[in-house]
């Protein structure tokens, strides 16, 4: 191979192997997709003079890397507990891929700038020691870090402002890739702006895909949604392969897990640690030990899980008198939806994504029909869309801000009848196993996102008034399960009958 060389070549490759750092080396087998010298190490466990047997290797971690720099996935969620190194591989791969490739743009976002000070910095700071990186600078004004090659990581912080809705803000710069870590905390608006930036800077010189990484650990959000329940029911993947509307092809998307017992490098203390935290603690055990998502570890969640996963089998629950219930959407991302009821048994649901008014009258009257239900025993959600089905549709209409209900059986002091017929519905029906859904019809996703809808149903103090009890208002549960709460809608207007059964009906809401 080496004919044809001279003496003087021989020499000046000599000295240019010479020259070769460790560093230069490692960058050398990231850009060749050789993650040894991150994924491979001594484990914690191991005192003293190590053995052979002490080396390890973080199987999950190399499986990320490959994710990261592959040209297969654009999204990744990687996660889903805690201290099973998400946010050591975030660092190594923007710190890698910033090196390894000059003159290229990368982002680290989180809600917070001083989340990102406090806790992504660090561990960058951790694998830059690690792993013998001295040459670069952070700007602790600008905050991004750069190094001698032109290449730069910004930190962006993306927390909500009521002033910039659309996250118009994060949309004028374009990055090469980037990493959105505890992403559950930020808006899915602001997620997709970000993945409209990336893959735009200097890709196509590098043959780069453009990815967006994710970490986060489980919660009841959008990301669950999007990533972990379709990762578990497999429709993730069915949906990579389906076209857009345009013919375009979808951003290819990925779930991994990772355990903290996957993670041969985490140190024995923070296992104990975690452990002392989360025996305490069943919800925290659940989500953050085994990464268990259905678990909500929010003490303000009304409902309890365990009772939430019991509403399709509470086969117990009788019939009774006949009840239809309806939420009011016609376009957009908000559902349709009809609950037929007897009793608290729910023999129906009917579910339709987009709908014109003059079906929703005949789904309506359809429904009345053949269950045989008088108008007073149908209540339409009538705020917004709903309000214009007066006068179409025989029924009770909903207000959501309207006065509680003083003679029903439930009369605290609550913001409005739409905090007391969640209060009612979470801690008489749902955590008294008195609700049964029973609608055999119901897809998975129906069902996942049922139960996610109950977990929302969280107490927060009314600001205007301390006396009073409220519920998590409406638009921050849209932005955190990333869909507005149409199902729980409906449960919640079959309490209103029961709240006013001593009352006039017609009287009252009409
Ligand atoms: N490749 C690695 N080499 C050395 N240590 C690692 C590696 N990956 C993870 N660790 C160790 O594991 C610990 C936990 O990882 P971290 O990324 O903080 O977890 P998470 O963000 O998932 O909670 C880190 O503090 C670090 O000490
Ligand atoms: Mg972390």
């Amino acid at each position: 191979m080496l004919d044809g060389l001279n003496n003087s070549d021989l020499q000046s490759l000599q000295g240019d192997l010479d020259s070769l750092t460790p560093l230069d080396i490692k960058i050398e087998m990231f850009r060749q997709g050789d993650f040894d010298f991150i994924v491979e190490g001594i484990a914690d466990n191991s005192e003293g003079d190590w053995k052979i047997g002490d080396f390890t290797r973080h199987h999950k971690q190399e499986n990320a890397l490959k994710i990261l720099t592959d040209n297969v996935f654009n999204e990744f969620l990687y996660g889903g507990a805690a201290g099973g190194a998400k946010t050591w591989t975030g660092c190594c791969w923007l710190a890698f891929s910033a090196m390894a490739y000059a003159d290229t743009n990368w982002f680290v976002a989180r809600n917070e700038l001083k989340d990102l000070l406090g806790s992504v910095m660090k561990t960058f700071y951790k694998v830059f020691k690690y792993h013998g990186i001295t040459d670069y600078k952070f700007n602790a004004q600008k905050n991004f870090i750069e190094f001698p090659n032109g290449s730069v990581i910004n930190l962006i912080e993306v927390k909500y402002k009521p002033a910039d809705p659309m996250f118009e803000d994060l949309g004028s710069f374009e990055y090469t890739g980037g990493w959105i870590e505890e992403v559950g905390e930020i808006h899915q608006k602001a997620v997709s702006v970000l993945g409209t930036r990336i893959g735009r800077y200097n890709n196509s010189k590098y043959g780069l895909s453009r990815k967006l990484f994710m970490t986060c650990n489980p919660k009841r959000n959008w990301a669950k949604s999007m990533f972990y329940d379709k990762h578990m029911d497999k429709s993730l993947y069915q949906d990579n392969k389906k076209l857009l509307p345009n013919g375009r092809k979808r951003p290819q998307r990925i779930y991994l897990n990772c355990l903290v017992t996957e993670n041969p490098f985490i140190e024995q203390e923070y296992i104990d640690s975690l452990y002392s935290k989360a025996s305490e603690d069943k919800p925290t055990y659940e989500r953050l030990f085994k990464g268990n998502w259905d678990y909500e570890d929010n003490p303000n969640q009304l409902c309890e899980q365990e009772c939430i996963d019991n509403v399709f089998d509470n086969f117990h629950v009788k019939e009774g008198k006949t009840y239809i219930t309806a939420d009011i959407a016609l376009e957009g991302s908000d559902l349709f939806v009809i609950f037929v009821w007897k009793g608290w048994k729910v023999v129906k649901v009917l579910t339709r994504q987009v709908t014109q008014s003059a079906q929703i009258v005949s789904d309506l009257n359809y429904l009345k029909d053949q269950y045989r239900v008088s108008a007073t025993r149908i209540m339409i959600d009538g705020d917004g869309i709903g309000a214009m089905l007066k006068g179409q549709v025989r029924a009770k209409f909903f207000r959501n801000g309207g006065k509680v209900v003083k003679k029903g059986v439930y009369t605290s002091n609550y913001r409005n009848v739409s905090v007391q017929c969640l209060y009612y519905l979470a801690r008489e029906i749902v955590n008294n196993d008195q609700m049964w859904i029973a609608d055999e019809n119901l897809t998975r996703d129906q069902k996942k996102r049922i139960k996610d809808e109950l977990s929302q149903i969280i107490r927060v103090p009314n600001k205007q008034d301390f006396s009073k009890l409220d519920t998590k208002p409406k638009g921050e549960i849209k932005s955190d399960l990333g869909f507005s709460p149409d199902y729980l809608d409906c449960m919640k207007m079959r309490v209103w009958f029961d709240l006013s059964k001593e009352l006039d009906l017609t009287v009252v809401y009409n």
